[in-house]
């Protein structure tokens, strides 16, 4: 399926593993920069939008090029701690950047779903809850930062554990439970592409919805708006 919008240029900041599956998906449409070919203010102008999977370490070698080209822009990025002005300075150039640590949209399907059971189970007798996740075995923190969001989407206390398989890309469960009966919940990614289509539909989002208010939105904000148009 296409995921481009005809006559659409998408500047694609960062070619590895998640960047590099955001050019496949977006084909000729795409502008690919990297370590060796970075991007120019000139270069991301004659560009619509930005979307960007450059390491933490590399943000802020990026961020003023994307901030002066004035277009808008979806970033991937994690492990930076984004400047206190950003909102600002993204207004001053009458943009929209969106920020996601997860551009899975299933997985902020199931936020809601979470949001519901966490405030619904106060109806429940004496509820206990366990979140488990299961990653490969390269991963370095335990529990996963997406296990620790699932604890904040429930608000309740939870028993979090973790396992390390093989190749896994990402499982997370939660299990609810009382005297008298389970509920279950279990979200797997099969692949990273999960995160690059994410992301590309979050560009198409900001290029069809021209309106939204300049400013810094996390992803969670713009996938609740989308949900919102649904119901
Ligand atoms: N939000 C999400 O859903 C999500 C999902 C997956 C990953 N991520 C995050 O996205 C980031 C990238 O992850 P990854 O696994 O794709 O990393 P990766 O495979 O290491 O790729 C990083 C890319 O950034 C490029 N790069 C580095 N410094 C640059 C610079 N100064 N200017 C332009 N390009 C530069 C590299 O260029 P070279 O190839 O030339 O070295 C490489 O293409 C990480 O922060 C990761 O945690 C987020």
């Amino acid at each position: 399926m296409k995921r481009s919008i005809d006559n659409v240029k998408y500047s694609v900041v960062g070619t590895g593993k998640t960047g590099g599956t955001v050019v496949s998906l977006l084909g000729e449409n795409a502008v690919p920069f990297d370590e060796f070919n970075k991007p120019t203010v000139q270069k991301l102008k004659e560009t619509d939008i930005a979307i960007v999977f450059v390491p933490g370490s590399a943000a802020e070698q990026v961020l003023d090029q994307v901030l002066d080209a004035g277009i808008p822009a979806v970033w991937g990025t994690t492990g930076y701690d984004w400047p206190d002005d950003l909102p600002d300075r993204v207004k001053e150039v009458d943009q929209r950047w969106v920020i996601g640590s997860n551009f899975s949209l299933g997985m902020n399907l199931v936020r809601k779903a979470i949001n519901i059971l966490g405030k619904g189970s106060d109806m429940l007798v004496n509820p206990k809850f366990h979140i488990h996740e299961v990653h490969h075995t390269k991963k370095q923190d335990a529990p996963s930062g997406t296990a620790l969001s699932w604890q904040e989407w429930l608000r309740k206390e939870a028993l979090i554990s973790s396992d390390r398989q093989g190749d896994v890309v990402g499982i997370h469960n939660l299990h609810i439970k009382t005297a008298e009966e389970s509920i279950y919940l279990k979200h797997e990614a099969h692949s990273r592409q999960v995160f690059a289509e994410g992301a590309v539909w979050t560009a198409n989002y900001l290029l069809k919805n021209r309106f939204i208010e300049p400013g810094v939105y996390p992803f969670s904000d713009i996938f609740d708006r989308a949900f919102s148009e649904l119901i």
